[in-house]
């Protein structure tokens, strides 16, 4: 790559994730709306977004936020109608955003027509659609595999005489890709939207799709008895092969992208995944978010970590992109807490912290996902009880937790620090009641800083993190450098600092993030030559960071 003129669309733009159900009420309803995604598109326009990922919306029973599709070829009534979708997408082009649909194909909801039928009897058209297997001689489950929001990984079905495997939540029975009809029908459906313009796809948990050819117990490591499904099913081989299936029905020919969530690809993997011969153009990797999480994401479980454990992951992944694929970079996401919370050692002020993790989101090599709320500087949110939590991953957390013998209090903190409920508060867009994202009562909790931290209050500071992201969204997507540039690690064994240049032609850029809450020193050298183009804190002196500040050379 040498220059930006070589570079596809999607690589040179920024991608925006919106969960629909927090993000904009157009209808006085306490749940965001389709009608007020397109209501935003200024907004979006505004920070730079040529793509934005809708988590799913399609029909379902919500049983986890849409990741339990009843529907595929229907928008869910709650979001509104498949002509505002078609809206949203028209209007989305307009400005020369994209709308990237999000497409959940190892599992369907229990409520799917497909599942519905296939429950019936082991002899319809479907009942081999799904991954059923007969009791072991005790009546017990199949295997001991637990499912990734807890418990057993299988589900009896009475009707049928069969356990049904589930590798997220019991109503979402796992399909069955050995079937090459199930395949078709999936295919079928990113087509037709394809065929509606958008702009590319996210294709969720793609890493179970494919399952081993023998399933048998593993070592219980927990006081449940049971063993990760994970363990047992993640990228098992062959897997690629079905997905080159997917890439030629589906990507082929077509001006979009593909961006996989495959959770246990490594960095050494990912030639493989997204490379010229790869079956995606992107891959959402997990190895960073692993590092304060733990990498069995067990949220009870704390892990310990330094800041070179992190930059260590980062660059891991850029180094196996460098030549060969394209990265997505990100720092937030709807299954993870706030970036300014879990990214973070010291205290501190997050707007800071904010400010610090754009500055290396929008100056990195890759295509940045921004997430809603994280051009704001969120930080987690205030949880009474277990009781207030909605997701359903956070209560099988919390009981698992109380299964290893932790006290309610520490459940619960636990929960606090890692739910994924932290990043679907409402967005909050002004000072009004429910922080202007509905007139009626939100379906989660606003933050109790809702009233100083939104959309209108930044707008008016010019040193407030939204207007930082602006700017430094603006830089990016005009200069070459940052767009098609080489990145290379510096300070590598700082745990204060994590900096990296980006280099094209005779053209030079550093950005240097202070990740701790004082002041440090750097080799002047480093920036020899360079003037600061954007300083977090407005200061920016060579050899100098001050506490949670980040400077962009160039
Ligand atoms: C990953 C999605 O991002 C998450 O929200 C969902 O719960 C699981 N896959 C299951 O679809």
């Amino acid at each position: 790559m040498t220059n930006s003129g070589d570079l596809t669309w999607w690589q040179k733009t920024i991608a925006y994730e919106v969960y629909p159900k927090s993000f904009y009420d157009t209808a006085a309803q306490g749940t965001g709306t389709i009608a007020g995604i397109t209501a935003k598109l200024d907004y979006l326009q505004a920070l730079g977004v040529g793509a934005v990922w809708i988590t799913p919306c399609y029909k379902s029973p919500m049983v986890d936020n849409g990741y339990d599709v009843a529907d595929y070829y229907a928008i869910d009534p709650s979001f509104g109608t498949m002509e505002q979708m078609d809206e949203l997408i028209a209007r989305g082009r307009e400005r020369g955003i994209r709308m990237v649909m999000d497409l959940v194909f190892n599992h369907t909801s229990e409520q799917c027509s497909w599942f519905v039928e296939s429950r019936k009897s082991s002899s319809n058209e479907y009942a081999d659609w799904y991954i059923w297997r007969d009791a072991k001689e005790d009546g017990s489950a199949p295997t001991n595999w637990r499912s990734i929001f807890g418990g057993s990984a299988w589900e009896w079905c009475e009707e049928r005489g069969q356990y049904y495997l589930h590798t997220f939540a019991k109503q979402q029975p796992d399909l069955n890709w050995e079937n090459p009809e199930v395949r078709k029908a999936l295919f079928d459906i990113a087509n037709f939207w394809a065929d509606k313009g958008v702009g590319g796809f996210r294709i969720d948990a793609i890493t179970y799709i494919k399952k081993p050819p023998v399933f048998e117990d593993g070592p219980a490591d927990g006081e449940d008895g049971l063993y990760p499904v994970h363990a047992a099913t993640a990228n098992q081989p062959g897997i690629l092969d079905y997905l080159h299936e997917f890439k030629a029905a589906v990507r082929d020919g077509r001006d979009i992208f593909m961006v996989g969530e495959a959770n246990g690809v490594a960095a050494s993997e990912l030639g493989q995944w997204v490379g010229d011969d790869g079956v995606f153009d992107l891959l959402f990797e997990f190895s960073h978010m692993h590092v304060p999480m733990g990498e069995a994401e067990i949220w009870c479980r704390p892990v310990t970590w330094e800041l070179t454990d992190l930059k260590r992951v980062l660059a891991a992944s850029q180094e196996a992109t460098a030549t060969n694929g394209w990265y997505p970079a990100f720092f937030e996401n709807h299954d993870q807490p706030r970036s300014t919370v879990n990214f973070f050692r010291c205290d501190g002020p997050l707007a800071a912290k904010a400010k610090v993790l754009g500055a290396v989101l929008l100056t990195t090599r890759g295509t940045p996902f921004l997430y809603q709320g994280e051009e704001l500087g969120y930080g987690n949110a205030t949880w009474k009880g277990v009781g207030e939590f909605d997701d359903v991953q956070t209560h099988a957390q919390y009981d698992f937790a109380k299964t290893e013998g932790l006290s309610d209090e520490a459940a619960l903190a636990a929960c606090t620090r890692f739910s994924r409920d932290n990043a679907r508060t409402p967005m909050q867009w002004d000072a009004s009641e429910n922080a202007g994202f509905s007139t009626a009562r939100p379906w989660l909790p606003v933050h109790d800083d809702y009233a100083t931290c939104n959309v209108a209050a930044q707008e008016q500071n010019d040193g407030s993190p939204l207007q930082w992201y602006r700017r430094l969204a603006s830089l990016r997507l005009n200069t070459p450098v940052l767009l098609a540039g080489a990145w290379r690690e510096l300070m590598e064994d700082s745990e204060q600092v994590l900096a990296f240049e980006r280099t094209l032609g005779d053209d030079r850029m550093v950005t240097l993030a202070n990740f701790s809450n004082e002041p440090v020193t750097y080799d002047p050298e480093l920036v020899a030559g360079l003037s600061p183009i954007a300083a977090s804190e407005g200061i920016a002196a060579p050899g100098r960071l001050g506490p949670l500040e980040a400077v962009i050379w160039g």
